[in-house]
């Protein structure tokens, strides 16, 4: 089938036959929302490197879950400032923290949301590292149980899901145990599995005010040169339990998402990342890109490359515009 007999263009001339034959197509169920909640009432503060993206405080944290479900949004994510760090995190696992009193006015307000929680330490310690120091570096094993702790907290609170993003070995493993253990073994787990050291982070940090007081994240986070290790750190999440997979970032790790979803059965998950985000913000606002059209690329080549679901800051606005048919 060559040309001339064979003439690709045919199936491009209208919109309509461009529509029959479009293999990926975008779906406001396939967003996870992420979200900011801060200790307050009233506060909608906005992240000066995430125009659109604000920490906010419980009752417009629901407001602002609310409209983005209305739009079609399946979920949210959470991340918590708390009121203080310590060197071990230990508003982490509070009963009455700032995020288990999220979960719960969330799953009250807005019950059919899926309500998912990042379980981390980089937001709760005062060093701003993702685990226990001991002798100048994060020390895994003590961090485990802090993280599994952690994880029982938002599940006790009415978490749907817990996604543990600190790339400690055996992480997986220790909240599967600790959940099973308390009668929690129906809330499955979102591995961040393929978590690499990334400078696409940076705004991230500002708005959790969790950048690292000393050093960098790279005796944790995977290294980007690597994607072979990308496989084995997903397969070991599996083995400990895992039910979703993640790949983060995303744009930069097409590649690793593809291998991924060719690889493994479970569903995969990609984040969008803060870095990513900004940039398009960026350059919309000097005029030199449609920030709209670039952002349902961006979200559309994510999914083609083989992620079931998509964790991003674009989720309400790419929802609403998906909405209006664009
Ligand atoms: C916490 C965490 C981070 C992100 C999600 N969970 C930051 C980090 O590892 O430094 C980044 C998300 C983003 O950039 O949007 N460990």
């Amino acid at each position: 089938m060559y040309f001339p007999v064979y003439r690709p263009r045919r199936l491009r001339r209208t919109e309509a036959l461009r529509g029959m034959i479009r293999e990926t197509e975008l779906n406001a169920k396939d967003f996870i929302y992420p979200l900011f909640v801060v200790p307050g009432t009233s506060v909608r503060k906005e992240i000066s490197s995430m125009p659109g993206v604000f920490q906010l405080s419980q009752e417009e944290l629901v407001k602002e879950a609310a409209a983005a479900h209305a739009l079609g949004v399946p979920a949210v994510i959470l991340f918590g400032i708390p009121e203080e760090k310590d060197a071990v995190g230990s508003h982490a696992s509070r009963a009455d923290g700032v995020v288990q009193r999220a979960i719960e006015a969330l799953k009250r307000d807005v019950p059919s949301l899926v309500v998912i929680t990042d379980v981390c330490l980089c937001e709760y310690t005062d060093h701003g590292h993702c685990g226990i120091i001991e002798r100048g570096d994060v020390a895994n094993d003590p961090t485990l149980k802090v993280l599994a702790q952690e994880a029982l907290s938002h599940a006790r609170a009415g978490a749907d899901m817990v996604a543990p993003s600190d790339m400690m070995d055996g992480r997986v493993g220790a909240i599967r145990h600790i959940l099973d253990e308390h009668h929690f073994a129906n809330v499955p787990i979102m591995a961040y599995s393929a978590k690499y050291a990334s400078g696409f982070y940076g705004p991230f940090r500002e708005a959790a005010e969790s950048t690292p007081q000393f050093g960098d994240r790279r005796s944790y986070q995977m290294d980007p040169g690597n994607g072979i290790e990308a496989l084995r750190e997903t397969r070991l999440d599996i083995e400990e339990g895992a039910d979703i997979v993640m790949v983060k970032p995303a744009l930069s790790y097409l590649d690793i998402i593809s291998a991924i979803h060719a690889e493994f059965d479970l569903p995969v998950a990609a984040y969008n990342v803060s870095g990513e985000y900004s940039l398009v913000k960026a350059a919309a606002q000097k005029g030199w890109i449609d920030g709209d059209r670039v952002m349902l690329e961006i979200l559309t080549s994510i999914k083609r490359a083989g992620a079931d679901l998509i964790l991003t800051y674009h989720a309400k606005e790419a929802a609403a515009l998906l909405r209006r048919g664009a």
